[in-house]
């Protein structure tokens, strides 16, 4: 009877919740396990950057993240794409600064762990991407030796204290890069290489500050999370971290019939690599390329591994040395983006192609084929319920 009664309440409970207790395999559990962040690792150390883990070289790169001033005009600095309260993205398809960009504002969380940035992959640490807005004329429109200037002015003090005594600025131009406007440009060809390699290392510190900030910037645990942690210790799900069965069946699938952990997997759910998913490029952009494009401008960039700014040697240098420089895969081939939190964050892909999950999970069912180059995604005949659910498990990343 009393048995009987306590079925009875547990029937109860799971109607009124539809919820049942999973029925996962061990190998499923074991995926399950290893997308959890409590598998994270703790950040390794980046040997490039001698400042990465300074405190006050994270402090000075926070005021410099957030400070208009670090723009041609005073008006963009990094928070104006990347927002401290939308995940350090700006909801666009594609980025507005001092001009409109081509690309989709990418989040932030966890993206010191990454060996490659931008969506193509064309900086090789996070000290040299920061570098790339602060030049490009869409984006912050300033130039390094302006930037040094302002350094100067600003914040002397704290950058000294940190880096050590600034160059000898007095004679040198107020505007000049190898990369801007064709003043800017004939400004710094007439300036000695010393005092180009002496902006160039102001400009490599201001890289390394912001990216000892971006260093803790982490994703937090989700549902999924609490989900995953109370199934590998067994014990019993409760309140927030109960999956209802729709939930339960998109997990299933993200781990099984849809493929989708074959390149979104790890606890930030992706692989760290480029692959060409067939998403269709925007009428009206330039033309976009991808990774095969970008892995020549890696190769050129003065601030990548190889190059004078890097501290430490060059054993960190592994993935630049022996990375994939020409094979088909890599045309229209894009970073694996995290999945956590992009329930929250639509517009999806590199150029903010689809306006919602369901857009996404009906692209990868359907799989149409690439303009250029081929897509690693093949049709995977899901149903209107299955299609549901893997956009009901994705949401259990955001929560
Ligand atoms: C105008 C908007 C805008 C501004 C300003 C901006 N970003 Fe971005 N950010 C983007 C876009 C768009 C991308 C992707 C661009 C691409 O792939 O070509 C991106 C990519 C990144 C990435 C790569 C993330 C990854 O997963 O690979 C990092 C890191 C980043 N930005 C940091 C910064 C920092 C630091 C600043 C300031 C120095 C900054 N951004 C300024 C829009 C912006
Ligand atoms: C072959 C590797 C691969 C597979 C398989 C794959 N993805 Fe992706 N995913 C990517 C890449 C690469 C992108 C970025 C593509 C782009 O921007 O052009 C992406 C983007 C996404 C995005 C957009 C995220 C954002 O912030 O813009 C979502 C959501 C997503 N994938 C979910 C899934 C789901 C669900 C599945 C399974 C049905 C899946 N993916 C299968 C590689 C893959």
């Amino acid at each position: 009877m009393r048995r009987r009664s306590r079925f009875l309440a547990l029937m109860v409970a799971v109607v009124l919740t539809g919820c049942t207790k999973p029925d996962f395999s061990d190998a499923e559990k074991t995926t399950i396990a290893s997308l959890a962040l409590s598998s994270l690792p703790a950040l390794k150390p980046d040997t490039t950057d001698r400042f990465a883990d300074v405190p006050a070289a994270a402090a000075l790169g926070s005021t410099l993240f957030f400070d208009q001033g670090m723009s041609g005009d005073g008006s963009i600095s990094c928070s104006t794409c990347h927002k401290i309260d939308r995940q350090f993205q700006d909801d666009l398809p594609q980025a507005v600064g001092v001009g409109r960009t081509s690309r989709r504002t990418m989040p932030l969380a966890g993206v010191a762990r990454d060996p490659w940035f931008f969506w193509d992959g064309r900086r090789d640490s996070l000290w040299a991407q920061a570098l790339t807005p602060l030049e490009n004329p869409l984006e912050q429109a300033g130039n390094r030796t302006a930037y040094a200037h302002y350094i100067k002015a600003r914040f002397g003090e704290r950058y000294e204290r940190i880096f050590g005594p600034l160059p000898d600025l007095s004679g040198m131009p107020s505007n000049a890069s190898p990369l801007g406007n064709d003043a800017e440009k004939a400004a710094w060809n007439a300036m000695s290489g010393a005092q180009r390699s002496a902006i160039d290392g102001v400009f490599a510190n201001i890289g390394k500050a912001i990216a000892a900030f971006e260093r803790s910037i982490e994703p937090a645990p989700t549902r999924f999370d609490r989900f995953a942690l109370d199934l590998v210790t067994g014990a019993e799900p409760k309140g927030h971290a109960v999956f209802s069965k729709q939930e339960i069946l998109g997990l299933k699938l993200f781990i099984g019939k849809a493929n989708c952990v074959t390149c979104h997997n790890g606890p930030r759910f992706t692989d760290n690599s480029f692959h060409n998913t067939g998403v269709p490029p925007i009428a009206g952009l330039p033309p976009d390329r991808g990774r095969i494009d970008a892995v020549r401008q890696v190769e050129a960039d003065p601030f990548n591994c190889f190059g004078a700014y890097r501290d430490g040697d060059a054993s960190a240098c592994g993935e630049l040395r022996f990375m994939v420089k020409d094979a088909p895969e890599l045309v229209r081939a894009y970073k694996t983006p995290s999945l956590r939190g992009a329930a929250t964050r639509s517009p999806y892909m590199h150029a903010g192609q689809f306006s919602s999950l369901d857009e996404v999970v009906a692209h990868y069912a359907k799989a149409a084929p690439s303009v250029e180059g081929t897509s690693e995604v093949h049709p995977l005949g899901l149903s209107d319920r299955e299609r549901a659910a893997l956009v009901a498990f994705l949401k259990t990343l955001s929560e």
